[in-house]
């Protein structure tokens, strides 16, 4: 009974987290991750662009588009409406996991503590987003926090980039990693796509052992 980005992510084992300050690099954004070898995109509610790069990334791309950054059950909301089919937060809110239950989107909260997870399980989440990863102890870190709670993925998320992402898949509890690195700031300001292509593909790569 996974879910689509489940299935994806234990696929990918890697997610783009974007900030986009302007909604039309949505469609050379979604070319250069699927010629990087990605299938999905997390865009984070950060700018006001955000919510209408979702609209043309769900009318007009292949990837499975989510909305990061979602602090409230309105947003949740707005981000449903403009075509996310996932949720991911910085934390653990209750109302917003509701709200995503009730609206049928998969939701990953994050979780930095034991306590965070026994809320996400009791609220009947198996997958969280672990955050902010790399300040919280990195790869050990997930792979203590995941032993008491077997049934359980992380998507560690923070800090990872190339060069330390294996070390987190090493870790059987971890679904994927997210970040920014992929689709740096400088990158998308400078318009170039084909560096975001090749630090995707990059990233592929290393995923792979
Ligand atoms: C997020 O919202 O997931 C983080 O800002 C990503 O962290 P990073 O920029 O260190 O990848």
């Amino acid at each position: 009974r996974s879910s689509d980005i489940v299935r994806l992510l234990a696929g990918d084992r890697l997610l783009p987290v974007v900030i986009l300050p302007d909604a039309s690099a949505a469609e050379p954004l979604a070319a250069a991750l699927t010629a990087g070898g990605l299938h999905s995109i997390e865009v984070t509610l950060r700018t006001p662009a955000a919510l209408d790069a979702i609209k043309r990334l769900a009318a007009s791309s292949d990837l499975l588009v989510g909305a990061g950054t979602v602090l409230s059950p309105e947003q949740a909301e707005r981000a449903v409406d403009a075509g996310a089919r996932y949720v991911v937060c910085p934390g653990f809110s209750a109302a917003v996991v509701r709200r995503c239950q009730d609206l049928g989107v998969p939701v990953f909260p994050g979780v930095a503590t034991p306590t965070e997870i026994q809320m996400a399980l009791e609220a009947g989440l198996e997958a969280v987003k672990f955050f902010p990863a790399e300040q919280l102890g990195g790869a050990p870190m997930v792979k203590a926090l995941s032993a008491p709670f077997p049934g359980v993925r992380f998507v560690p998320t923070g800090g990872v980039t190339t060069a330390n992402l294996a070390a987190y898949l090493a870790v059987p509890a971890v679904l994927a990693v997210g970040g920014t690195w992929m689709v740096a700031a400088d990158l998308l300001a400078a318009g170039d796509y084909a560096e975001i292509t090749r630090r995707t593909a990059a990233a592929v790569a290393a995923t792979r052992p």
